[in-house]
């Protein structure tokens, strides 16, 4: 009952109900007994206004009580309780409001809590992967130095290692920039509108070129229709095919590598699957692989570089595509990498 009813309730109570009870006395009784009877209609008016006021003040004194120490709560930090809302009342309504407002707090307290967990993780893989081709680089330096490199071949090969892991570097500041942008929508996306065809047969033919000079079997196959249009960054795009093949190729362990790229078409939506036979995914590394600087154990002990940056920049391009992205996999037998663009309609003048 809202706090308004229970007062005009009150009201009434005290107004009428005394009134009532006098009417009925006047109307059974002799006048003579009436006068006698009106100690017990002060009686009854005492009574009932008690009782009245005891009860909107427990409406309105208990549930102040609990908002008081909920916001003592929320002043000295403490989020972990719970307000709940026990009348639909306008106070029953604040103790709701109250509850939302800690929810929402808590959830961007752990927010904070899980960002700065995850910046710490960062500077801490930043400086890890950094520091690995720094190490190396300083140990030739110092063997050229030293008179180790004696001669023109050693010495070739020391500095042929050295400009690797300097590129090495570069590439591992340029990822971490793009990301840095990417995260903060600071790329801005050239949108235009293409043949899907077209343009995943010519990303196909590059990949062909590139897989078949390292000795990787390449298959491509595209379902669109011939005039199947979809609205895409074409760069962009690219470099969501460029890191899902580049990982392909970096965690291929057999000798016989393949990968394949299919385009299927699927209703409003066209699907690319990217497929390898390298050496899979665990089932239960599967479910993080697209979270920023998440890498499996098996690469991060690996010597192959990488700071688990690449399949978060390829979800974010591909969710600022209107699409979404995902993986199948098993161990030792490969991985699949599936996602879809929504297709071009054009829209007729009279819809
Ligand atoms: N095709 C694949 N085969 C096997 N494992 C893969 C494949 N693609 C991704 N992974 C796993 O998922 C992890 C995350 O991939 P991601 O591309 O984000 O990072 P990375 O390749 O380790 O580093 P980066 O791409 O930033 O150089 C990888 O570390 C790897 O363990
Ligand atoms: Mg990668």
């Amino acid at each position: 009952m809202k706090l308004k009813t229970k007062l005009i309730v009150a009201f009434m109570s005290v107004m009428i109900l005394p009134m009532i009870f006098m009417t009925v006395v006047m109307h059974t009784f002799a006048p003579r007994e009436v006068g006698e009877l009106q100690q017990l209609y002060m009686i009854v008016v005492f009574i009932t206004t008690t009782m009245l006021i005891y009860w909107i003040y427990r409406s309105v004194s208990l549930p102040l009580a609990k908002l008081q120490k909920a916001a003592r709560n929320i002043k000295e930090g403490n989020l972990d309780f719970e307000i709940r809302q026990e009348s639909d009342d306008e106070i029953g309504q604040l103790c709701q409001d109250f509850e939302e407002m800690r929810l929402r707090l808590k959830a961007n307290a752990e927010e904070k809590v899980a960002f700065d967990r995850e910046n710490k993780e960062l500077i801490s893989n930043i400086s890890h992967d950094l520091k690995t081709p720094i190490t190396a680089i300083k140990g030739y330096v110092e063997g050229i130095m030293d008179g180790v490199a004696d001669t023109p071949e050693k010495m070739d090969r020391y500095i042929k290692t050295i400009y690797n892991k300097a590129n090495e570097m570069d590439l591992l500041i340029n990822e971490l920039t793009l990301y840095s942008k990417i995260d903060t929508n600071r790329i801005p996306y050239n949108f235009t509108t293409i043949s899907a065809k077209d343009y995943f047969g010519d990303c196909g033919e590059d990949l062909h070129m590139e897989l078949e000079s390292k000795g990787v079997e390449f298959t491509y196959r595209n379902d669109m229709e011939e005039d199947c249009k979809v609205i895409v960054d074409p760069e962009q795009l690219r470099r969501v095919i460029n890191n899902i093949v580049s990982n392909s190729l970096k965690y291929m362990d057999k000798p016989n590598g393949k990968v394949t790229m299919e385009v299927k078409d699927v209703g409003d939506f066209i699907q690319i699957e990217l497929g390898d036979n390298g050496k899979g995914i665990a089932a239960k590394d599967l479910p993080y692989i697209f979270d920023r600087f998440y890498r499996t154990d098996a690469s991060r002990n690996s010597s192959k570089g990488g700071s688990g940056i690449g399949l978060s920049i390829v979800k974010k391009i591909v969710e600022e595509h209107g699409g979404n992205i995902w993986a199948t996999s098993e161990e030792g037998a490969g991985t699949t990498m599936y996602f879809v663009i929504r297709k071009y309609q054009e829209v007729s003048i009279d819809e």
